[in-house]
């Protein structure tokens, strides 16, 4: 959460840091600011609360925001309100300093005490104002005054917690000075001019040269020149990388939303991910870095993530166990290492984020690695954090993910989590050759099973009008259509905020049941007849009672399943695929019933209210 973006050169700062900025928006949207170097000497700055539009109103022409040096932040709230005191940048009290941030100073409050036992009277509620004051001592006087840098690196020893930071200082014209550690930061070398950002997105226009900075890291820039460091002043070498995104692919191609684009983008995704992984005889896991033999060490699997990533590993857990006969634990990543989790060197912790920087999901790895578990990213986001910090990875390649809620990064890491399962099971021998080529054969025929689905949603979306109004939506399935509903109830809440749960349809009558009530609608993914003839007989039932109860009735079959028809107040038909790759398909009516209502009630679909695209806080 929270984007920055940072620039210096030969151009006008101001349009190049806003244009950033839009493509960052999606990191947090409760306020947006700039500062720049004006030609004058002084530090402007400008911020306002709420998106960045705001801000772009506030500035106007921007006449004031004239220069070549500047930064800019948008901001998702962790401490203090999302108000204009609030936003970034903050500024010492001098006024010639400023800082913008993004991650959680935990030391803060101690800091903040220090300050104001020195005199200091902060303006603001946040952590980010404290690193402004001391930087701004730091640079005063002292052993570090006047060199920024080296203030910058006086002050990273002392936080505590994660950050990235970006200061100006009114005294050192065409100069920015940047500190990583855990929070995202992304340099990007230009001809005569640099930028940074917390993803390349930002300055991807203008420059494809990207450096890749590590943990406790700090990097000072001219229009000419940058300078790697550790917080003792050590130089370091930056890691060059080539970004070979296309700009297009992080724009939304005439879609009314991300999320609208990420779905239909859902088939080509999945494809992307399978790509490459079967060899014709043997399933490859070729990021892996993690041998057969390392994987056939493995006694016990537990996959740590969280929001629709943890429900990714729910649907794991179904194939991993039955395909390699593994335990497999699935646990939020928030809860794991406070449970203190038995794990071993014979243990693989599977950390699936399609961000690569959910800090929940990073302290889980971190733990995980302590007791020398191997951790494997399941991992969107190439160089992220997560991956980073894992013994092995394996990518999905669903490309950028910029709507909040998550779509088609859900159904590439359901893809994923299938091919690990069939890499342990042919590393294990639990299934012979013959089998994992089958299995393959049948995983490589979803993306046009998505495709049949997407062409079949116009009553989805009907349906989605219909019911912008109800007060609430239950979800019911069994073995995998049980995290589907989980996952369909998420969408909902999160997209249009209406009350929505999920539950194990076994589970109704201990007590969800006492919930329905006339015209309550309930959205039922059903078994396989076919292939699960007694789960299917059992859904029957279950839809049964809730119906006789009153409930208005929304079924997701597969093609053909006759029998739930009388049962169903409206049938969704989803194409026929092997049981356990159901939710790659029942999965989407769902996303999109999310979508129309949240549509219908007038939300803005890709930003929803109070969440931001990376949790980078605990
Ligand atoms: O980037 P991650 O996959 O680690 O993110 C995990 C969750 O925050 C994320 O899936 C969240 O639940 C989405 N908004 C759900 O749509």
């Amino acid at each position: 959460m929270c984007g920055i973006v940072g620039y210096v050169g030969g151009r006008a700062a101001l349009p190049l840091i806003m244009g950033g900025l839009a493509r960052l928006e999606y990191r947090g949207y409760d306020s947006a600011g700039v500062a720049i170097q004006s030609p004058g000497g002084e530090l402007v700055t400008a911020k306002k609360a709420g998106v960045l539009d705001n801000l772009r109103t506030a500035i106007g022409d921007g006449a004031d925001l004239a220069g070549s040096t500047g930064m800019g932040h948008t901001r998702w709230a962790t401490h203090g309100g999302p108000t204009d005191r609030n936003a970034h940048p903050h500024a010492d009290g001098s006024g010639r300093l400023a800082v913008i941030h993004n991650g959680i100073i935990e030391n803060f409050a101690a800091l903040r005490t220090e300050l104001e036992s020195a005199g200091v009277e902060p303006v603001s509620d946040t952590d980010t104002e404290v690193v402004a004051h001391l930087l701004g001592a730091a640079f005063a006087a002292g052993p570090t005054a006047g060199d920024l840098t080296a203030s910058m690196q006086a002050v990273c020893r002392r936080l505590h917690g994660t950050f990235t930071l970006v200061a100006l200082h009114a005294d050192r014209p065409g100069e920015i000075v940047a500190a990583r550690r855990s929070s995202p930061l992304v340099l990007g070398v230009g001809d005569g001019e640099m930028f940074l950002a917390s993803d390349v997105s930002a300055f991807l226009e203008y420059t494809r040269d990207a450096v890749e900075l590590g943990q406790d890291q700090v990097v000072t820039l001219t229009a000419d020149s940058y300078l790697v460091t550790d917080f003792l002043g050590n130089p370091l070498q930056g890691k060059h990388f080539h970004v070979d995104w296309e700009i297009a692919e992080a724009e939304r191609g005439g879609y009314p939303t991300f999320m609208d684009k990420e779905i239909a983008e859902q088939p080509e995704a999945l494809a992307n991910t399978l790509r490459g992984h079967f060899d014709g005889r043997h399933i490859l896991l070729d990021e892996q870095r993690m041998s057969d033999d390392d994987l056939r060490t493995i006694d016990k699997v537990f996959v740590v993530a969280c929001g629709s990533a943890y429900h990714s590993g729910l649907v794991a857990k179904y194939a991993i166990e039955h395909w390699a006969r593994l335990p497999v634990e699935v646990e939020l990543a928030s809860e794991f290492r406070y449970r203190d989790p038995i794990l071993d060197r014979a243990t693989l912790v599977v950390a699936v984020s399609q961000s690569g920087e959910t800090m929940d999901t990073l302290e889980a790895l971190r733990h995980a690695r302590r007791q020398k578990a191997t951790v494997l990213a399941v991992c969107n986001t190439n160089g992220a954090q997560i991956p980073r910090e894992s013994d092995a990875v394996l990518y999905t390649h669903a490309g950028p993910e910029i709507g909040v809620a998550s779509t088609k990064a859900f159904l590439a890491q359901v893809a994923a989590n299938y091919l690990l399962g069939l890499a342990l099971a042919q590393a294990r021998g639990t299934k012979y050759p013959s089998e994992i080529a089958a299995d393959f054969d049948q995983l490589a025929q979803i993306p046009d099973a998505v495709r049949a689905t997407l062409a079949g949603m116009d009553p989805v979306r009907r349906l989605g009008q219909d019911l912008a109004t109800a007060p609430a939506v239950l979800f019911l399935g069994r073995h995998v259509g049980y995290p589907v509903a989980l996952e369909g109830a998420l969408k909902l809440k999160e997209l249009a905020y209406m009350h929505a749960e999920g539950f194990a349809a076994g589970e109704l009558k201990h007590g969800p049941i006492a919930l329905v009530e006339d015209g309550l609608p309930m959205v039922i993914v059903m078994p396989s007849a076919k292939s699960h003839p007694m789960l299917h007989r059992k859904m029957l039932s279950n839809i049964r009672e809730v119906q006789s109860r009153g409930a208005r009735t929304i079924v997701i079959a597969e093609e053909g399943d006759d029998t739930v028809a009388p049962f169903a107040d409206t049938l969704i038909d989803v194409p026929i695929v092997p049981p356990l790759l159901q939710p790659l398909v029942a999965t989407v009516p769902l996303q999109i019933l999310a979508a129309e209502i949240a549509r219908a009630r007038g939300y803005d679909i890709d930003k929803p209210r109070n969440l931001a695209k990376s949790v980078t806080v605990e």
